[in-house]
């Protein structure tokens, strides 16, 4: 299994080039499941939950052709992804698939709205808290599903097909918004979406069902308005960037100090996390190339944090900031709101040095002058970037075991943090 070894201490300076969001991509390329026409997704990144859901999609019976690069497209230029569900040959998403990657869960909503019927296994995925599905099963239910559990299997059917509902859901959910979106693009007539996530995301999500054929009100607002179209037709769609893959690198370039630009990056993205890295003393700047982030010489000041849907701050950043503050001046706390069990990068973070004290779903976090390098291991995606981020401040040699986690979410992290000047390798074996 492959290690990240890093020598921390030196600062990071040039570019970095943001690639396209995961989790946009992952609910773009599910939705090439609701027509029988291509699907064509730009800016694709080169992730391993990627290929895996190409895999998934791929036993469904979809036609997936990725084009090769063209004149004046560099290694950091995403992908292009013509897909095409042109014969679904299998409604079952079997549990030795949707197993490795939750959000392939997600394919329940395009195969039975389109198909009437859908054979999902109960996803596994991040360790991160309990995850149910239950706001899903919810979502088909209204829209005149009939749902049963059997096996760790579930069997949705619609066999005339789905009909626009009211949906309200209890919380915001990422995942149960876009089952919503995507089943009431092909359910006939009217769906309304209350209490809807707004992440970017899902927002990037319903533009895509709109070129699809769909007509979708209040796009970026928590009321979804759906009109359902009988069928779905071709669109391309160009994945927007990754906000959680800049903030990333922006908490990265604030760790190690430097002055780093974050090309592509777009910063009403994750203007909450932005701020924050400003309070604790870090300089941000939007630039035409996207977000500049440098820190020279000044210490972080602690800041006080509470995970929440978009516009607040991501969960998804919650490691990444817990990693910096562990060098601030001064006590920060950061709560979870989100997930339950968000916390395993703790003990990781405190065997580089970092005091971390857990109280429920909040973290204290006395910053402390050095963080020394010891070996390390990934728990989660999230979890295991906040090490390496940890392990750039940290004296001498960091190692991250198990970084498969991060090769599902994040492409070629140790060049693009090489070519800033970190020395960062990937250790093979
Ligand atoms: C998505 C993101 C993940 C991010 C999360 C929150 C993808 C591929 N993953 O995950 O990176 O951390 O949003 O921004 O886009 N819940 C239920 N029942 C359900 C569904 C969710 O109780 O049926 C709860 C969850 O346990 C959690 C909360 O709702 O407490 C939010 O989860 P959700 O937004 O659904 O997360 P995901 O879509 O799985």
């Amino acid at each position: 299994m492959d290690r990240i070894r890093i020598q921390g201490g030196r600062a990071l300076n040039g570019t970095i080039p943001i690639s396209g969001a995961k989790n946009a991509t992952l609910p773009l390329m599910i939705a090439s499941l609701l027509t029988e026409e291509t699907l064509n997704l730009d800016n694709v990144p080169r992730l391993a939950d990627v290929t895996l859901l190409q895999h998934i999609l791929s036993n469904h019976g979809v036609d997936i052709m990725v084009s090769g690069k063209r004149a004046g497209e560099n290694e950091h230029t995403g992908q292009s992804m013509h897909l095409s569900a042109k014969n679904i040959v299998d409604t079952t998403a079997p549990y030795h698939l949707v197993s490795k990657m939750r959000a392939s869960f997600w394919v329940i909503g395009p195969l039975v709205a389109r198909m009437g019927e859908a054979k999902v296994s109960m996803p596994g995925g991040c360790a991160i808290g309990t995850r149910p599905v239950d706001f899903h099963l919810d979502v088909l239910r209204a829209l005149g599903a009939e749902i049963e559990i059997e096996a760790g299997y579930v069997l949705a059917k619609a066999k005339r097909g789905l009909k626009g509902a009211r949906i309200t859901f209890p919380k915001v959910s990422v995942g149960a918004t876009h089952t919503a979106l995507m089943a009431a693009s092909l359910a006939a007539g009217e769906s309304v979406i209350e209490n809807a996530a707004r992440e970017p995301e899902v927002s990037d999500v319903a533009e895509c069902l709109r070129k699809m054929g769909a007509t979708i009100e209040g796009i970026g607002t928590s009321t979804l308005r759906v009109q359902g179209a009988k069928r779905l037709k071709s669109a391309r769609h160009t994945v927007l960037p990754d906000r959680i893959e800049t903030g990333t690198y922006a908490m990265a370039a604030a760790m190690a100090g430097g002055d780093v630009t974050l090309a592509g990056a777009r910063p009403e993205l994750l203007q909450e996390a932005l701020d924050v890295l400003q309070k604790a003393g870090v300089t941000v700047a939007v630039t035409n190339e996207g977000i500049r982030i440098a820190r020279n010489g000044v210490s972080l000041a602690p800041v006080t944090v509470s995970t929440q849907p978009f516009p607040g701050f991501p969960t998804d950043l919650q490691a990444q900031l817990m990693a910096l503050m562990s060098r601030a001046k001064g006590t920060s706390k950061i709560t979870e709101t989100i997930f339950e069990n968000r916390f395993m990068h703790v003990s990781e973070l405190a065997r580089l040095g970092a005091k971390i004290q857990l109280d429920g779903d909040t973290a204290s976090i006395e910053g402390v002058e050095r963080l020394k390098g010891a070996p390390v291991m990934a728990t989660d995606l999230r979890a295991s970037v906040s090490l390496v981020i940890a392990g750039l401040a940290a004296e001498g040699e960091t190692m991250v075991h198990r970084v498969y986690h991060l090769d599902r979410g994040f492409e070629r992290l140790e060049e693009k943090l090489a070519r800033c000047g970190a020395a960062i390798e990937r250790v093979a074996g």
